[in-house]
């Protein structure tokens, strides 16, 4: 069951977005190289407790640090560690979700860290067109597989895949509601999309093979065949017209298209 969002509730989880967002800013001059991920996921935390917020990862089916920081074949739920210190030429992911009054914003960014060969960069400007080729889809009335379409067919055309085990979702007072969201799909089925509801579209690109599989810590998801991969995620409202991106820039700056 898709849960609909009223006006008052997605002003609460805009709130949060504009947290997130705004620990996405206050990050991005940190990701240099020498720095560990686990460093990161410690200032994010302490950044985003001082406000009020509370990270949602840390402790969620036991997780056990406060954001997922995944490096270069790691695609997602890469768990942050002292000993992975960053160095010119990684890919690093990191997928946050953060709460106030329980109303939760999700939102993944990949980053180039350093200096970095021209495919690094490429992945990642793939990943955040596919996130706009399939945002932009979103109105009432529109399908879910509109988006999904749109997702899958920017990846394809960049020749990069999507996996086929992780999906996007909704999200509100609960981390992951219904729907979800595959990165791949077929226009003018699934779900109708209606005001009110609240997703997370998160474009998950592999550079070659859709193949994964998951390491021995039980969390991280990485390419079988070792490639890059890249992650670009928001939380977005269904406005009456189209669509509203709650963790991009501070609450009551964005528009509805
Ligand atoms: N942020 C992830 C998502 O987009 C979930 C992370 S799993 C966790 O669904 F255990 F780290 F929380
Ligand atoms: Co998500």
């Amino acid at each position: 069951m898709i849960i609909i969002k009223s006006p008052r509730e997605i002003a609460l989880m805009a709130k949060s977005g504009a947290l997130l967002a705004s620990l996405y800013d206050y990050l991005r001059p940190l990701i240099v190289p020498g720095v560990s991920t686990l460093e990161l996921s410690q200032k994010a935390e302490k950044f985003v407790t001082e406000r009020g917020g509370k990270m949602e990862e840390k402790g969620y089916y036991g997780y056990p640090e406060a954001v997922c920081a995944s490096l270069n074949s790691c695609l997602i739920h890469g768990i942050p560690s002292s000993k992975a210190i960053l160095k010119d030429g990684d890919l690093l992911k990191l997928d946050i979700v953060v709460s106030l009054d329980g109303y939760m914003a999700d939102a993944a960014r990949s980053y180039a860290v350093g200096i970095c060969p021209e495919r690094v960069h490429r992945l990642i400007k793939a990943a955040e067109e596919a996130f706009y080729n399939g945002v932009s889809q979103i109105a009432p009335g529109k399908h879910l597989g509109d988006v999904e379409e749109a997702i899958e067919k920017t990846v394809k055309a960049y020749g990069y895949s999507v996996p086929r085990d992780y999906t996007g979702h909704g999200i509100g007072t609960n981390m992951h509601e219904d729907p979800y969201i595959p990165n791949y799909g077929k226009a003018g089925t699934g779900p109708i999309l209606k005001e009110g509801m609240t997703l997370a579209i998160e474009p998950m690109l592999l550079e070659h093979s859709a193949a994964t599989r998951v390491l021995g810590d039980g969390w991280g998801v990485v390419a079988k065949d070792k490639g890059l991969t890249a992650h670009y995620e928001n939380t977005v409202a269904v406005t009456s017209n189209g669509y509203r991106i709650l963790t991009l820039v501070e609450e009551g700056k964005e528009e509805a298209n």
